[in-house]
């Protein structure tokens, strides 16, 4: 249990990770999310459940090289067990037949958009899947969304795969294409909110990535404000109806720790003599 079972480099920056966890394999839904202490030392991270294959026991995350954490997560041998592992967290996500779907995914949104849109298509949705990265080195899952999705339409900022520019520029085509009844969002706060602008009237849900420390609803670290009322990403999340949440809050608390974050980044142990 909690054995890392392969790694595979899915861009510079973006790590695929399968995991033997046969319990969390078992119950994972779409939106779900585990929280992985790498070392007796380490953080506690929450990352979202890839995949989850119940026959082999396995559960996959895929992640950013955003800091200390997950740099140290990246690091474990391949054979090695993670420290504690705890899942799965979270409200799953609405699966339902809602008609015509548009799943947009950014950065490493993209790894956590997979789940929902393969339980959506499953569900018999028309689904308009549209991924978008700063360059064509951090795109990933091209493919494999292609394959779970009715359409897959990719953007990149400097046009180096697909067309030039943003996945909201995408997005709004999309919804002019054609009626659709629900628009998922997943990626960079800015993103998610810019989103939500372009779809009054279409319900629009978006994946809140606020900081996370107990993940079961104690400590009040993942607090977001979502129609004027205080909500825990962790137990009531963390999938929200983004016309309601209040994106300027959630960046503020964001950046709590962002000068510590930074110091854990640099700091050489003097120990280990290394970072
Ligand atoms: C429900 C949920 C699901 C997530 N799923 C994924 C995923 O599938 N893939 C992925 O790459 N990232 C995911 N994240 C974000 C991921 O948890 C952070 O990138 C990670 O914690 C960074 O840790 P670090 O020490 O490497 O970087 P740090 O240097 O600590 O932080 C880098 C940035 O990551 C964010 N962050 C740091 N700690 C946390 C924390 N405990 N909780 C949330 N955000 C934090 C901060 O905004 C910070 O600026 C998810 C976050 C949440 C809340
Ligand atoms: S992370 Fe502590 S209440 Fe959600």
């Amino acid at each position: 249990m909690r054995t890392i079972l392969s790694r595979e480099p899915l861009s510079p920056l973006v790590v695929k990770t399968t995991i033997l966890a046969p319990q969390i394999a078992l119950a994972a839904q779409p939106g779900q999310f585990v929280v992985i202490i790498p070392t007796e030392k380490g953080e506690r991270i929450p990352l979202t459940i890839a995949a989850a294959d119940p026959a082999l026991g396995t559960i996959t995350v895929i992640f950013q090289l955003a800091g200390a954490t997950t740099r140290l997560l990246s690091s474990l041998p391949v054979g090695e067990k993670v420290s504690h592992l705890l899942g799965p967290l979270g409200v799953p996500s609405e699966i339902e037949k809602f008609g015509r779907v548009v799943v947009v995914g950014g950065g490493v949104g993209i790894a956590e958009i997979y789940p929902g849109v393969k339980a959506l298509k499953a569900a018999g949705n028309e689904v308009v899947t549209i991924i978008g990265a700063r360059n064509k080195e951090l795109l990933f899952y091209e493919s494999e969304l292609r394959a779970q999705s009715t359409e897959l339409r990719l953007i990149t900022d400097d046009g180096s795969s697909g067309r030039r520019g943003f996945v909201t520029e995408l997005l709004s085509e999309a919804i002019k294409d054609k009626p659709t009844q629900r628009v998922i969002a997943v990626g960079p706060v800015p993103m998610m909110k810019a989103c939500c602008d372009l779809t009054p009237g279409i319900k629009t849900i978006v994946s809140l990535n606020s900081l996370m420390l107990d993940a079961t609803g104690m400590c009040g670290v993942c607090r977001v404000k979502i129609g004027g009322l205080n909500k825990l990403t962790c137990v009531e999340g963390p999938d929200f109806d983004g016309h309601l949440v209040d994106f300027a809050d959630l960046t503020s608390r964001l950046g709590t720790y962002k000068d510590l974050e930074k110091r854990a980044d640099d700091h050489i142990c003097r120990l280990l003599g290394s970072k």
